[in-house]
């Protein structure tokens, strides 16, 4: 990811934070997901009345693109309305973890940016892997 492709992944996460449906927490959140191949998924967290039937921005942003046919993913950016970086929830990496846990997490404040690798927010996950370890036994 070259400092271009950085910017542009940024600002299509603060862009996909204005369509966020979030009537009831009111925070707004955004999320833009790089694919190995240059493209560029978007998502917004989506509330619903009940309230454990939202889904946040990040998965919004993965299950786009994997209904789209893509699982090779190097960036996620995440942006929210706070001033501190927007820190994905436990959901969120697990799901990222699935797909890409090299993949960058863009975490996108008001007045500051972190970046880190999936790995290092969701250290000793549970993943594919475990499933077929014991697949010759
Ligand atoms: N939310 C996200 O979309 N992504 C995050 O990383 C954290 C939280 C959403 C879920 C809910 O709509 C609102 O933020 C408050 O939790």
């Amino acid at each position: 990811m070259n400092d271009e492709q950085r910017l542009g992944l940024v600002k299509a996460a603060r862009s996909a934070a204005l369509n966020a449906y979030a009537p009831y927490s009111r925070f707004r959140v955004g999320a833009a997901l790089l694919t190995v191949d240059g493209k560029v998924y978007t998502g917004c967290n989506v509330e619903n009345a009940s309230y454990p039937a939202t889904v946040c921005a990040e998965r919004v942003a993965i299950c786009k693109a994997v209904s789209e046919g893509e699982t090779r993913f190097e960036a996620i950016a995440i942006a929210c309305d706070s001033r501190r970086p927007c820190s994905p929830c436990g959901i969120c990496r697990q799901v990222m973890a699935e797909f890409a846990p090299d993949m960058r997490v863009i975490m996108v404040g008001e007045d500051s940016v972190i970046e880190q690798r999936v790995t290092d927010l969701l250290p000793y996950g549970f993943g594919p892997g475990y499933l077929t370890d014991n697949e010759d036994e």
